[in-house]
């Protein structure tokens, strides 16, 4: 794989939270140690079920909020210790697509101001004379019409804001795009446009996205780079989107995926056991309580991410073949 653009070493958030008005404070760990690169030019998939930590970890990458413990490096550059100041001027360079295409874009806003809110926020607000033609661009760009400029994001259906969402994500020309969940309230057909202008954007921008999804299958067409976790930690990085899952989750979540045709949606199994309170995990493997490999030594100990024979990472006492 190509050099990382964005290295992540060892990153925590914690989130504390009161119980009840005299309770004890609790905390939990939303993203658990987690070290990763994300190579330039290609796709790195994060996927796992809701509460797993993959907005957190999103935000995290691109210092929406300040980790707890360890550090992100982005194009050789630790964010952590960036000044306000610095940190503005490398954000141009990383930017976010968010799920809910409804919520993302304000409705007072014209989708020609929306596009070029980017600009203004960093100070880089092209002249009056200029700017219908740079929104022009931006629409051209994802397949709009240049009449929607004048638009108002309620008059747009799903499929529309959502292109709306990666135009202004792609104004200030980023190397780095972080994708949480964009396709996730679109429908099937609609999706499928958004990943082929995802698709065409990596070709020929040579973009780098960390594209998060809790759709194993979606990710596996998508991605170069696979990214299993659970309850806040990578349990399996899988570097080859056809590469079998070893780890019992990942082919637990890979056996509950819909396929878009349901001539070809195979049976679901949904998994069994209960997730544990991310505020009490269990001494051993916290998938534990759903494995059907679960043994003594799964309950009484946590296993380690470590290299996989089949490639990648592995967090499993019994990875399966
Ligand atoms: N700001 C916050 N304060 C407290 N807990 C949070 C906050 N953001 C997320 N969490 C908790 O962290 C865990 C991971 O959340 P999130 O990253 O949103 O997961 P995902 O995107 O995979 O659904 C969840 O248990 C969630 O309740
Ligand atoms: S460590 Fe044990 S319980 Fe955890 S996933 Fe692997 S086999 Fe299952
Ligand atoms: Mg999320």
């Amino acid at each position: 794989m190509s050099a990382p653009l964005v290295s992540m070493r060892g990153l925590g958030r914690t989130f504390v939270s009161r119980k009840g008005l005299f309770g004890a404070h609790r905390s939990m760990r939303a993203v658990d140690d987690v070290t990763l690169d994300i190579p330039a030019g290609k796709v790195t998939g994060v996927v796992g079920e809701s509460g797993c930590g993959k907005s957190t970890l999103a935000r995290l990458a691109l210092r929406l909020i300040e980790a707890s413990s360890g550090s992100v490096t982005f194009d050789g550059t630790d964010i952590g210790s960036l000044e306000p100041a610095a940190m503005r001027q490398i954000r141009r360079r990383m930017q976010m697509v968010f799920q809910d295409p409804y919520s993302s874009l304000d409705p007072r806003y014209s989708i020609a101001d929306c596009l070029l809110e980017p600009f203004a926020i960093q100070g880089l607000m092209p002249p009056a004379r200029q700017r219908a033609a740079q929104v022009d661009d931006l629409l051209d760009m994802v397949g709009l019409a240049r009449s929607v400029a004048s638009s108002f994001p309620h008059q747009l259906s799903g499929g529309q804001k959502q292109r709306v969402g990666i135009a202004r994500a792609l104004a200030l020309k980023p190397q780095l795009l972080v994708l949480d969940e964009p396709t996730a309230s679109l429908d099937v057909s609609i999706q499928a446009q958004i990943i082929e202008l995802l698709e065409r954007f990596r070709d020929d921008f040579g973009l780098t996205y960390l594209f998060i999804s809790h759709d194993l299958g979606l990710v596996r067409y998508f991605c170069d780079q696979i990214v299993v976790m659970y309850l806040g930690r990578i349990v399996e990085v899988m570097d080859r989107p056809d590469a079998r899952p070893r780890h019992p989750y990942s082919r637990a979540l890979l056996n509950s995926t819909f396929a878009p045709d349901p001539a070809k949606r195979r049976v679901v199994t949904p998994m069994a056991g209960e997730i544990p309170s991310p505020f009490a995990l269990p001494p051993g493997c916290a998938f534990a309580a759903r494995c059907p490999q679960a043994s003594a030594l799964c309950k009484a100990e946590r296993p380690t991410l470590a290299e996989s024979t089949a490639g990648g990472r592995i967090a499993c006492h019994h990875p399966q073949d």
